[in-house]
């Protein structure tokens, strides 16, 4: 079968190549063998491959956290029925190959209305934006920043605060050509590449400051928004695009807002996957309405991927989307 692998630690450019590869070993006990359908690129990937998180990842792997597939194959123990069923092959990296081999209990069944193209995104950005919002934003939070807000989460935390008759303040870098999704569930979208942008964000936020802060982007950014967060409120840090730490003074300002460390995979693998289809019922339901899609930018065979990463991306929006068949 075809898989992308990346041999060593390093940038995607540099690191993947897709190659012919020996097919899964025959299902064990309580796994089943996913012929992947569609799969996804997210910063995830990219941060895994560059060896950040050098103690759970051993190279060569093949990366890939997001994707959808079909059960091709059960192992003992795995119920007759689940032959078929098209699922979510979560709890592990691995789906940018033609087959995934792992334990049941970490596939997510997807509902037959949701179309392949919908599904395979329907977990990195849909889930972590749909838990933060439950986990920080109940009732009384009406002043939210969200920093990196065109990126496809940002999306996704704006259609979901709006459900909540939130309307964010959106922090972006500017760059040319780049905007929000939906302007009209903004209430401010304020570019750091602008000089006064502390100000306008200061005046937008108010005196008592942000009841949540939502930032992906750490860094000199990060710290400004912490600024303004209040006390009270929390400051929610799930990514860091900028590649900086955050300054070192909001984990100990005092009277400084909570920092509360976001990260998927802390709620995801807690008991083993057992739990899992259940977050996924209000992401589904958001599908089906037509909410937090992703926006497809490319389509890319597997056979392609590792050229696709050497080709400069300037200017590019959407997610890229990856079809394993070809
Ligand atoms: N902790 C978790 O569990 C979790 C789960 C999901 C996502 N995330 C994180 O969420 C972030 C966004 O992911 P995504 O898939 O939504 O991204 P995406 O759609 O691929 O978009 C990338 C975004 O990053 C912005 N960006 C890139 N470098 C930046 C920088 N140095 N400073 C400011 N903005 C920068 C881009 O801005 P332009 O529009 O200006 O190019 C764009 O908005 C990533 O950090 C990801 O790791 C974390």
């Amino acid at each position: 079968m075809l898989a992308a692998v990346a041999d060593r630690p390093g940038r995607l450019a540099d690191v993947l190549t897709v190659r012919d590869v020996e097919g899964p070993a025959a299902p064990g006990e309580g796994e089943v063998v996913v012929r992947m359908l569609a799969t996804t690129v997210n910063p995830s990937d990219e941060v895994t491959v560059s060896g950040a998180y050098g103690s759970r990842t051993s190279f060569p792997m093949v990366p890939g956290f997001e994707g959808v597939g079909v059960i091709d194959a059960l192992g003992p123990g795995v119920p007759a029925g689940a032959l078929g069923r098209r699922v979510l092959p979560l709890g592990s990296a691995g789906n940018w190959q033609q087959y995934k081999r792992l334990g049941y209990s970490w596939c997510v069944p997807v509902p037959d209305d949701v179309p392949d193209e919908v599904a395979c995104f329907a977990y990195v950005n849909p889930l972590t934006a749909t838990l933060m919002v439950d986990r920080f934003c109940r009732s009384g939070v009406r002043n939210v920043v969200v920093t990196a807000a065109t990126s496809a989460i940002g999306r996704h935390l704006a259609e979901l605060l709006t459900d909540r008759g939130i309307t964010p303040v959106g922090v972006v870098r500017g760059t040319p050509g780049r905007a929000v999704a939906d302007p009209s569930r903004w209430r401010a979208v304020i570019p750091t590449d602008d000089p006064g942008w502390r100000e306008r964000l200061r005046v937008a936020v108010g005196p008592r400051g942000a009841d949540v802060t939502f930032d992906c982007v750490g860094g000199d950014v990060g710290g400004e928004v912490f600024a303004l967060t209040a006390g009270d409120g929390a400051f929610v840090h799930y990514g860091l695009l900028s590649g900086t730490p955050l300054p070192a003074e909001c984990l100990t300002a005092p009277g400084g807002a909570p920092v509360e460390l976001f990260r998927l995979r802390d709620t995801v693998h807690k008991d083993g996957g057992q739990h899992l289809p259940e977050p996924f019922a209000p992401v589904f339901g958001n599908l089906r309405r037509g909410r937090l899609h992703a926006p497809v930018g490319m389509r890319v065979g597997l056979s392609e991927l590792a050229d696709h990463f050497k080709t400069p991306t300037a200017g590019r929006t959407g997610k890229i989307l990856i079809d394993p068949r070809r």
